[in-house]
């Protein structure tokens, strides 16, 4: 219960993060929470390329109290942005992190040019599924054994940027 009561102290004061594009310092933080969170982890040098040479890439990170509490970021490519990741610390989740870190998001890929907004995710991902259908996304197919660790189906997403304003 005093756990429930300052989860609900936390979403009502609303601690909102800021948002800053992702650096090398940050990758300790970013690290940190992608190891937490995923089976399959990206490596330090994958980040690394991301923020330093990617010129496709657009990676932001959600700070509160100074601590990177969660990250995200896409590629673009032509007229789509392809999200590659969003990961909230697990000590944050529910707090609506997720839910901004991904408005941020579709909102950068709409400033970049993009007109549609595409993702993969687990179908066993069920916060995740619901995080992006209350955000518009619409579930349109399968990547068959996508996920190499467990050959876990992909489902693929896409959001209609044009019909949407963020
Ligand atoms: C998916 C993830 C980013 C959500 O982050 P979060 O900060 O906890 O999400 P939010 O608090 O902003 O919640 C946003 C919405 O997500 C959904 N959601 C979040 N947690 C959920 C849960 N445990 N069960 C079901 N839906 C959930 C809800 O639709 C929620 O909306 P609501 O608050 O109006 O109910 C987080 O769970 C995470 O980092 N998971 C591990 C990494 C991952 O799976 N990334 C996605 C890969 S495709």
């Amino acid at each position: 219960m005093a756990t429930e009561a300052t989860n609900n102290e936390r979403r009502v004061s609303g601690l909102k993060p800021t948002f800053s594009v992702m650096l090398p310092e940050h990758l300790d933080q970013v690290l940190g929470i992608e190891n937490r969170s995923f089976t399959v982890p990206w490596s330090r040098r994958a980040f690394m390329f991301e923020v330093t040479e990617n010129e496709f890439a657009f990676y932001t990170v959600a700070i509160t109290e100074e601590k990177v509490v969660g990250y995200a970021g896409l590629w673009i490519v032509l007229d789509e942005a392809h999200i590659t990741n969003v990961a909230v610390h697990p000590d944050h989740r529910g707090f609506g992190y997720g839910r901004a870190l991904m408005v941020e998001l579709i909102s950068r890929a709409a400033m970049l040019g993009a007109y549609r907004l595409t993702l993969e995710v687990r179908i066993s991902n069920g916060a995740a599924r619901d995080l992006y259908k209350s955000l518009g996304f619409v579930e349109k197919g399968f990547r068959r054994k996508y996920y190499s660790d467990n050959g876990e189906d992909a489902i693929i997403m896409w959001l209609n940027l044009r019909r949407t304003d963020y």
